[in-house]
């Protein structure tokens, strides 16, 4: 048992160490005790800002974020992101505090392909309100605002706004019921 408490201990201080050395160098402002583990490419040509004890878990899966020029991309405090995060930001993503965004999720705020010949859409704004947890597998498309303290299911795809204090999922994401929620009640992830 010691054995194991003290790895998991190193595991962090390693983490602690590598997101001390990269964040600052990557992001436009990071605050304390960001965290990175495992492979985490990290593109930003535009604004990236990443609140306090921010961690991202790169592993067994790598995990990718591109911010495009003249995009922004905000991270708040307390968020934990898993393995296999995909987020592409053209325009403009707001992550709230205490957000927990669960292993191979896809956050993207633009098609990137036209869908035809007629289709002119540009990136449209996402956010993800303060202690959301978005579930394994799920895709957050273009334009969508998901409400505060509210769960998205394992592999849902989210194309409309979801509101606050909701238990969502499903191809598309329907509410599937409303969360008992108080106001001082925090998503913790380890
Ligand atoms: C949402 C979840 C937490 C279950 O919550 P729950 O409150 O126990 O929900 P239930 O299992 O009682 O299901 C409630 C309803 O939602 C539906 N539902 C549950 N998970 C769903 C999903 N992923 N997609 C679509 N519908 C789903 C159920 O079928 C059920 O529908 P019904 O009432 O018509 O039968 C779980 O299904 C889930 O998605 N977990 C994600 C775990 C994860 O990603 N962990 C990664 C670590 S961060």
């Amino acid at each position: 048992m010691n054995i194991s408490s003290s790895q998991i201990s190193i595991g962090k201080l390693l983490a602690v160490l590598k997101g001390a050395a990269v964040l600052p160098l990557k992001t436009s402002s990071v605050g304390r005790l960001g965290r990175i583990s495992g492979k985490l490419t990290l593109k930003n040509k535009g604004r990236l800002i990443v609140g306090r004890n921010v961690s991202f878990h790169a592993k067994p899966f790598p995990s990718s974020v591109t911010v495009e020029r003249n995009a922004e991309l905000i991270v708040g405090d307390n968020v934990f992101f898993n393995y296999g995060l995909d987020i592409g930001c053209t325009q403009s993503i707001l992550i709230g505090s205490n957000t927990i965004i669960g292993p191979m999720v896809n956050i993207i705020d633009t098609n990137f392909h036209p869908v035809d010949m007629e289709d002119q859409s540009r990136g449209k704004s996402i956010v993800i309100s303060d202690n959301v947890w978005v579930g394994r597998g799920a895709v957050i498309l273009p334009g969508v605002t998901i409400g505060a303290n509210s769960v998205i299911a394992a592999g849902s795809i989210v194309t409309r706004d979801i509101p606050s204090n909701v238990l969502a999922g499903g191809m598309p994401a329907k509410v599937i019921r409303e969360l008992q929620i108080t106001k001082e009640w925090i998503r913790r992830y380890n």
